[in-house]
């Protein structure tokens, strides 16, 4: 899961999709394209919104994609069409970025959809964010049963 900062959408989607998987089976993890909140706990609202759904994210820290992750996973889900661009600039090869999608393609394929960045906003912007990737969680968790 990735998405700028790593410290409010992506650490929300790592926090929802372990909530619906076998960790035995399935590693998920998140990470922000721009370094600025390496080592930082989620921002208190994703904290909020997750520990209101019974999911607790605070133990999760800030850090930057790696070229590294293309290895390390097969899939890799980008919030918005700018982390898309940072992670497919990353790529090494073509392998590389057929694993690379828009999250919300899941909800509604081919709409190209973003989930947009709350920083600024109030909480029902976390709320909102959740939902998505709430939906989004259900259908990759399926996919992998
Ligand atoms: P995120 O939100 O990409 O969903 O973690 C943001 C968090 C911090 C900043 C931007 C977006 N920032 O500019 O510090």
């Amino acid at each position: 899961m990735v998405c700028l900062g790593n410290i409010c959408r992506s650490p929300l989607a790592e926090g929802i999709l372990r909530s619906k998987i076998d960790p035995e089976r399935v590693e998920v993890d998140s990470a922000g394209t721009a370094g600025y909140h390496i080592g930082e706990a989620p921002d208190r609202r994703s904290v909020a919104v997750a520990r209101k759904n019974n999911i607790d994210i605070s133990n999760l820290r800030g850090r930057q994609f790696e070229v590294m992750d293309f290895d390390r996973f097969d899939r890799i889900y980008v919030m918005d069409q700018s982390n898309y661009d940072n992670v497919i600039r990353m790529a090494r090869n073509k392998d590389d970025r057929k694993k690379v999608m828009l999250i919300l393609n899941l909800n509604n394929p081919r709409s190209d959809k973003e989930v947009p960045d709350p920083y600024y906003g109030g909480a029902e912007g976390f709320d909102k964010v959740y939902q998505m990737l709430d939906e989004a969680c259900d259908i990759i968790a399926s996919g992998i049963e």
